[in-house]
């Protein structure tokens, strides 16, 4: 039972309540199959959260199977299902929850003025005998149960006193308590959360929890204040989805609570931040609902850095860790922070990235390879490593220094076997090669390696026109990986579609070997470094 569970540091274990698979689940197009739903669950698991709310068994037959199916199969969370407060509902989600080992049931049941008139049109009376008639049958059949009195923010202080009270007494164990239109502001939920533990007798044999709401921008807020005035639970999703605005993101309640110091050292939870990333992906992928750039710790801009003073201070952190940012990428399973190269990343920047491909450029290349950068990021919003690649072959000429398109004949149609001839340039020297293919360019690109002779592998080849007509100017895209995994981009024009292939790898692979023999170069500098020093203290040690 993991509200229950006594954890050996001194820090107050808050629990993770998942409710991506119910809460979120009903937002606008995020409705799952079963299979995403268990695949999701999985990932879950992996992150491990403590309780995952996986459905509404009594709302549909689809529901009751998928929860049914996760409660048999994700091993690890508590798995918990959702119900309303009728009697056959209690027994229709008991049922779906059977399969599992670790079970709860979740009743809620409105409570607020505006809900209990307007929706159930029930008394405060009935309202109350029926949340704990359906706290009394889920205990009957489930050892775990939790009551949420819904829209609490909105319901009278007494009136919720009374009805937390009484179904604690009925016996749940876990009261939650939600902001359901996400209307409260954080001192104020954070003040109910404290008067319910100084004003309801029995609060102590309860787990406080919070459900809150975003449609005002401050549900991980409010969740936070809940959590700084004794709840140990949090329900929240994977991204923030859910109900309209949605609810507290997962990724920023388990990550504020291990960033902050201060929090650090009074709380903690079970969450697996390594696997934040892939949780967010996974739901983004499933629910094909895009995640906001800006979004904290999970958008795509959130560790990205492009303007000269932020991009020099991450810099800077890469070697000693502070200044722009206050989480490292790789706590929640990202890759480092990104730079994004635009026009105001300034020469820094530029330096950085062009060593991290491997380009060591002397002060005056550097300088010229930057005002090459300049004209062309103000023509763009980024520049693109590969672009930059470009930049620096221009710059020092490499490109046509490596090899060049000398020759190219190809013999093919009918039922002749595609052969090609192939001579390549280098450094003025020739050397042709002559192979068949499955086609014409599978021909021309196989005698094209046995010259070039570097390991590495075709990602995409495209061809468009760049002009109308069947004497159009063809252009080829080429895109190939080195060992290392990067890409370079190869692209070649001409009226003749073969021709226009050719000089697309060829440059593509011009690249790789740019890149190749950069390193080497790279590594015999400072090898060439090392032995100086070496022969230096050497020297002074002699002396
Ligand atoms: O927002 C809400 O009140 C809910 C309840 C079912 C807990 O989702
Ligand atoms: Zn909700």
């Amino acid at each position: 039972m993991p509200a229950a569970k006594k954890s050996k540091s001194k820090k107050k274990r808050i629990v993770i309540f998942d409710t991506t698979l119910r809460d979120a689940e009903q937002c606008p197009g995020a409705a799952m199959s079963i299979e995403e739903k268990l695949k999701v669950a999985h990932q879950l698991a992996r992150l491990r959260v403590d309780v995952i709310e996986a459905g509404f068994p009594y709302s549909s037959p689809g529901d009751f199977e998928a929860v049914q199916r996760i409660a048999r199969e994700v091993k690890g969370p508590t798995i918990c299902g959702l119900t309303l407060c009728r009697l056959e509902a209690v027994d229709r989600t008991a049922e779906a929850l059977k399969a599992g080992r670790r079970v709860r049931l979740h009743a809620f049941l409105s409570t607020s003025p505006q809900h209990r008139e307007g929706i159930l049109r029930k008394s405060k009376q009935e309202v109350l005998d029926m949340a704990v008639s359906s706290v009394e049958r889920a205990r009957s059949q489930i050892d775990e149960v939790e009551f949420s009195p819904m829209d609490a923010t909105r319901t009278e202080f007494d009136f919720l006193c009374e009805i937390v009270e009484a179904t604690i007494e009925a016996g749940a164990s876990i009261i939650n308590i939600p902001d359901t239109l996400g209307y409260a502001i954080p001192d104020e939920f954070g003040d109910l959360i404290r008067r319910l533990r100084e004003t309801v007798p029995n609060i102590a044999k309860a787990t406080i929890s919070v459900h809150c709401h975003d449609d005002l921008g401050l549900a991980t807020a409010n969740s936070l204040a809940g959590i700084l005035n004794g709840a140990t639970q949090v329900e929240c999703t994977i991204n923030g989805l859910g109900e309209r605005a949605g609810n507290a993101a997962l990724e920023e309640i388990a990550v504020i609570l291990d960033t902050r110091r201060e929090l650090k050292r009074r709380f903690e939870t079970g969450i697996n931040l390594k696997e934040i990333y892939r949780s967010s992906r996974l739901l983004r992928d499933v629910t094909g609902i895009a995640v906001q750039p800006n979004k904290a710790i999970v958008g795509a801009n959130a560790f990205a850095h492009s303007s000269g003073v932020h991009v020099d201070g991450v810099i800077k952190l890469w070697k000693r860790r502070s200044t722009f940012e206050i989480v490292r990428p790789q706590t929640i399973g990202r890759e480092k922070s990104e730079i994004v190269l635009t026009s105001r990343s300034g020469r820094k920047a530029v330096r950085h990235r062009l060593a991290e491909l491997g380009h060591d450029l002397s002060p005056e290349e550097l300088e010229s390879t930057y005002q090459r950068f300049l004209a062309l990021a103000d023509q763009r919003k980024e520049v693109t490593d590969d672009e930059l690649e470009s930049l620096v072959a221009d710059e020092l000429r490499l490109t046509q220094e490596i090899y060049a398109l000398d020759y190219l004949h190809v013999v093919s149609g009918g039922t002749t076997i595609p052969t090609a001839t192939v001579r390549l340039r280098r450094n003025g020297e020739t050397s042709q090669a002559v192979s068949s293919g499955v086609g014409s360019v599978d021909a021309v690109y196989r005698a094209v390696n046995q010259v070039v002779n570097i390991p590495h592998s075709l990602v995409d080849y495209t061809v468009s026109s760049v002009t109308g007509g069947t004497d159009a100017l063809g252009e080829v895209t080429v895109r190939v990986s080195d060992k290392s995994g990067a890409v370079h981009t190869g692209r070649g024009s001409s009226m003749d579609i073969i021709e226009a292939s050719a000089k697309a790898y060829v440059q593509a692979l011009n690249k790789v070997v740019f890149r190749v023999e950069g390193h080497r170069r790279q590594v015999r500098k400072s090898a060439k470094r090392k032995r100086r020093t070496t022969a230096r203290k050497k020297g002074k040690r002699k002396a």
